[in-house]
């Protein structure tokens, strides 16, 4: 029978160098797509989906991600003093029950493949789900499971991009077709220009068989001379079939600067309360440059 999916390693270890200075003091995942922090919104897309534990790969600098999914007795008492029961309840909405969330660290960032192998303990002998905190793709964790229950094996959720964008990117090969999923016959991880076998990103979110931590635990060092995941899901593939799923919304790359412009805007033009104050905003900024 095939092992239902309940953990999900979420690795936050890196450095966020591409959005320095503000991530000097506050790691990337905290910092804020409209009123959450963008880990949180990530969390919420998991536990809609029917995740039941996370796994955080954490490193120096990150001890606040884990303070955020915490009770905060301190506040927690003033809102209800104050009367504030709407916003009481939402923050104990908003966090995972008492030991659906586990946290590790990655001593060195040696890349991401060597992060998720950090977490081979507490996931153990089953099937997982890898989420990138950083990539935000809403309704994406449901649709990962959906095809993990018709094909099993492995699942890699991946977007098209323009050609000339694929170098920066892991980039899957595509063989026989199933509608919004496909097989995976090859992958390469940034790919020099001109030489990506589609255009097809791999584009943060998965599922892996457990096989894969023994492959990590062989520390080969990928592009950038990082231990890469796409190297070892490369590996894995060799024995264990991989899945390209199709992700039928849109991604917004909150570790890049455009993107987490971007993903400010579009969640805020879906907030009722904000919509049409932000969407004048826009507008007249618009006019004006
Ligand atoms: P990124 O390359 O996007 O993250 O890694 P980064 O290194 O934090 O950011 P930049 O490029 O310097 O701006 C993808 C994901 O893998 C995690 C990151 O936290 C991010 O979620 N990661 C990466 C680790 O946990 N450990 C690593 O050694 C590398």
């Amino acid at each position: 029978m095939m092992k239902r999916i309940r953990k999900a390693v979420l690795p936050v270890a890196g450095l966020g160098t591409r959005f320095l200075p503000a991530t000097k003091a506050v790691p990337k995942e905290m910092l804020t797509v409209v009123d959450r922090p963008v880990v949180q919104h990530v969390v919420d897309e998991a536990r809609e989906a029917g995740i039941e534990h996370f796994i955080f790969v954490t490193g120096r600098g990150k001890a606040v991600i884990e303070d955020h999914f915490d009770i905060a007795y301190e506040l927690d008492r003033t809102l209800q003093e104050r009367g504030k029961h709407d916003a009481y309840e939402a923050l104990k909405k908003d966090l995972p029950a008492a030991g659906q969330t586990s946290f590790t660290r990655q001593q060195e960032p040696l890349g991401l493949g060597h992060a998720v192998w950090c977490a081979r303990e507490i996931v153990g002998d089953e099937p997982f789900a890898v989420i990138l905190p950083d990539m935000l793709s809403r309704g994406s964790m449901v649709q990962m499971l959906a095809a993990y229950e018709t094909h099993g094996g492995n699942i890699i959720a991946v977007e098209e991009v323009a050609p000339d964008q694929t170098h920066q990117y892991g980039i899957v090969s595509v063989g026989q077709e199933y509608g919004d999923t496909f097989e995976i016959t090859g992958m390469v991880e940034k790919p020099p220009k001109g030489t990506a076998p589609s255009n097809y990103i791999i584009s943060g979110r998965y599922i892996l068989q457990p096989e894969i931590f023994s492959i990590l635990e062989r520390g080969e060092r990928g592009a950038g001379g990082e231990i890469q995941l796409t190297d070892g899901m490369k590996r894995l593939s060799e024995t264990q079939k991989f899945y390209g799923m199709h992700y039928r919304g849109k991604t917004y790359d909150t570790g890049s600067k455009l993107g987490f412009l971007v993903a400010n805007l579009a969640y805020g033009l879906e907030r009722p309360e904000l919509r049409d104050a932000l969407r004048q905003e826009i507008e007249a900024l618009l006019k004006k440059g």
